[in-house]
């Protein structure tokens, strides 16, 4: 086994976690519907729902915080926030936002506007959830065009967050003016954090250009992308992860990013354009009643600040290599144990096939769902359903659409949780798995109508 990297920090105030019973923990997944994201945070021990706001800032960020300009319109810390966005993306103009989904929704009515087709289309490696429901609140569709190596989730393959290229093309040249922009997810979370390759941004970028289509970078895992890039990429091997960053948004037009991620903070987002003013300007228009004001987008003087900070610590290598070796470690305990994940291990999260964990499970009983409970009852672990309960419905039929994985994901959250706990949680899932054939599915006792997953409440059938 390689040798881990241990935390490239020290730790300076702790939180202290509660370990429940095995009854607490029943108990408290009855009160919740079978549902993790009903539970009260505090009757989970190790909180893996999420590696968005739940990381540590630094002393760097809480220092930051002290100097929040609290000012309507136009306080320092937006200006510093700007000019970190030219420094870091090269990127000329900058929209604050409340977190992603914020960004989404102002940014993607504008793009349907423009676009001259009459059936709206966005192409992306793989639609986030909220991303696909603001296509969708925009009039658009939204349509995944992932490398089909990606579904293989035991079979090793660096580049897992590809688009299929043959297929892009087929795509944009049978919807022809209908494509409203293509939004490139880096790294792509719903294949499992699973990086793509510069090449594959460049030709897709090129492609769009080709036929004058708006190139979308979503940025969530921006860094993360980044450093896979150089570790994977022997053209990459010697160069600095702030100059690929710059090579990778140079092949966009705009991004929107939840910050909440390799952003380093617990809330915040961004809509950045690298020269189309006019748009810009539109989308400002939209930020001011959904958004706030154009300088401050939702967040405190003080959330800009930490954030401004946070896009620089973001960058650096041993963090990086630490936070990626770190989920890297929990993947091998898991395969050691004989536990099927997305192979190789993403940036952010192991993903476990609860499809080969659990076949007798079948997907409208959502396997994935079923184990991230099972987790729960044994280890008070909280994991999250990437699978049928998340992808819903078909908005037109109502019918269940046919998932391409049933993954449970275990998120980790940066800079918060020590390799001693990844122990711990390899350790829980491993005594599931001996048990996996007693696991039972899942049927709904109510079923909210949109982004279901959060609110529905469930029981074993
Ligand atoms: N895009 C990607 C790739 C995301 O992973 C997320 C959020 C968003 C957009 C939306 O950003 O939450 O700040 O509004 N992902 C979180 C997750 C929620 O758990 O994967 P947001």
């Amino acid at each position: 086994m390689a040798r881990r990297i241990p935390e490239p920090f020290r730790i300076k105030m702790v939180e202290t976690i509660r370990q429940t019973t095995a009854e607490d923990r029943r108990h408290a997944l009855r009160e919740a519907g079978w549902n993790p994201f009903l539970l009260k945070a505090e009757d989970v021990y190790i909180d893996l729902l999420t590696d968005s706001g739940t990381g540590a800032m630094s002393d760097r960020q809480w220092a930051g915080l002290m100097m929040g300009d609290e000012a309507y319109a136009g306080s320092r810390n937006f200006h510093h926030l700007a000019d970190t966005v030219r420094e870091v993306f090269g990127y000329a103009h900058t929209i604050p936002t409340h977190q992603g989904r914020g960004a989404e929704q102002i940014l993607f009515p504008e793009l349907v506007k423009r676009c001259r087709g009459q059936r709206p289309v966005f192409l992306s490696n793989y639609h986030f959830d909220t991303t696909k429901a603001h296509v969708e609140l925009a009039g658009a569709r939204a349509v995944n065009v992932l490398t089909p190596q990606a579904l293989d989730t035991g079979t090793a393959y660096d580049w897992k967050g590809d688009f299929d290229l043959p297929r892009l093309r087929e795509i944009v040249a049978a919807e022809g003016d209908n494509v409203a922009a293509v939004i490139i997810t880096i790294t792509c979370n719903s294949a499992g954090g699973q990086p793509v390759s510069m090449g594959n941004i460049r030709a897709v970028s090129e492609l769009a250009r080709e036929h004058g289509i708006p190139v979308v970078i979503d940025a969530a895992r921006f860094a993360e992308n980044a450093w896979f890039i150089r570790q994977r990429d022997p053209a990459y091997a010697g160069a600095s992860i702030a100059s690929i960053v710059r090579e990778m948004f140079d092949c966009g037009d705009m991004f929107t990013m939840s910050a909440k991620k390799d952003g380093l903070v617990n809330i915040g987002g961004l809509c950045c354009f690298k020269d189309d003013e006019a748009l810009f300007r539109a989308v400002q228009v939209n930020c001011v009643p959904m958004e706030g004001f154009v300088t401050y987008g939702g967040l405190a003087g003080r959330d800009m600040e930490a954030l401004a900070i946070g896009l620089k610590e973001g960058l650096d290598d041993a963090f990086l290599s630490y936070r990626i070796g770190q989920v890297a470690y929990l993947g091998e305990r898991l395969r050691e144990g004989g536990v099927p994940i997305q192979t190789p291990t993403g940036g952010h999260a192991v993903f476990v096939d609860a499809r080969l964990l659990l076949p007798h499970i079948p997907a409208e009983q959502f396997p994935a769902h079923a184990l991230a409970c099972e987790l729960y009852l044994e280890g008070g672990v909280r994991a999250v359903e990437i699978g049928s309960l998340l992808l819903g419905r078909n908005p037109q039929t109502g019918k269940q659409e046919p998932s391409p994985f049933e993954l449970m994901r275990l998120t980790i959250p940066r800079r918060v949780y020590t390799n001693d706990h990844m122990d711990y949680i390899a350790d829980c899932l491993i005594e599931v798995k001996k048990r996996a054939g007693a696991v039972r599915g899942l049927t709904f006792e109510y079923e909210p109508p949109i982004l279901r997953h959060f609110m529905a409440r469930l029981r074993p059938v």
